[in-house]
């Protein structure tokens, strides 16, 4: 797992970030589009990585601050991301046991702020269902200009779909070649059936063609990275 737009900025990858940031910004228009969710049918499709590095990409834009919560209490990834280690986040808020304020923390992404998972619950949907939590999600809104929620995946666990009915948008991630695509209507259906507001699907895990190779070639010419990008990730529905 990398947070390419912070080691490679200039990266074919990094771009396809900004471009997603892009779309996701212009979903926006006439909508108050603040606290966006990932998820996807099935694991491993690489939400985590994703969610992480668009919440960097939005970070860079002027003036705008960014909170990333992990939101994945059965599998945390986000402080792994970031190189630190899982204690003090949302469970040590939600039982009370910690402030908020202590368990916010600056990453070495300037304008973004990561709430890790901290200790795992025993119970991760009733946390996530609870009242404190719902209240929290609200009293934290003010204070960012976009929130950013890791979810594990909404065919596996009812999390996801929890999560969705707090947000104002949710991106459904689809891994090329690894989803299931019965799967991946079952996840958008479980979706719609708690009125998420699905902002659109995600490729990820693509061969690139030659094409975008071209554009990102035009765009990175002097970049000394490898030119032919392995993977690829972009696109929106
Ligand atoms: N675009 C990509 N191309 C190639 N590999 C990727 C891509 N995105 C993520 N991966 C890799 O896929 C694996 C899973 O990534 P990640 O943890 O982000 O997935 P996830 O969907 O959050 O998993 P989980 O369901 O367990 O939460 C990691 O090894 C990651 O490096
Ligand atoms: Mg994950």
């Amino acid at each position: 797992m990398q947070l390419h737009i912070h080691r490679n900025p200039k990266s074919h990858i990094s771009e396809a970030y900004r471009l997603l940031r892009t779309n996701i910004e212009f979903s926006n228009i006439d909508k108050n589009l603040k606290t966006i969710l990932i998820t996807s049918s099935g694991q491993n499709e690489g939400k985590s990585t994703a969610i992480s590095n668009i919440a960097a990409s939005f970070a860079s834009l002027e003036n705008k601050k960014v909170l990333l919560i992990d939101c994945d209490l059965r599998n945390p990834t986000v402080h792994k991301m970031f190189g630190v280690s899982n204690i003090n986040g949302i469970t040590d808020v939600l039982t009370g046991q910690k402030d908020v304020e202590k368990c916010i923390e600056n990453t070495k992404v300037s304008n973004l702020d990561i709430l890790k998972v901290g200790k795992i619950p025993p119970n991760p949907s009733e946390m996530l269902q609870s009242k404190r939590m719902k209240s929290f999600m609200e009293a934290i809104k003010p204070h960012y200009d976009y929130i950013f929620i890791d979810a594990p995946p909404v065919g596996i666990v009812t999390d996801a779909s929890i999560l969705a009915q707090y947000v104002d948008g949710t991106i459904l991630l689809v891994a090329a070649n690894e989803a299931d695509i019965e799967a991946t209507k079952i996840a958008k259906e479980r979706l719609e059936s708690v009125n998420a507001n699905i902002l659109g699907a995600v490729l990820n895990k693509f061969e690139a063609d030659e094409k975008s190779y071209g554009y990102y070639n035009y765009y990175y010419g002097s970049s000394s990275e490898k030119r032919k990008p392995k993977r690829g990730l972009f696109g929106r529905k």
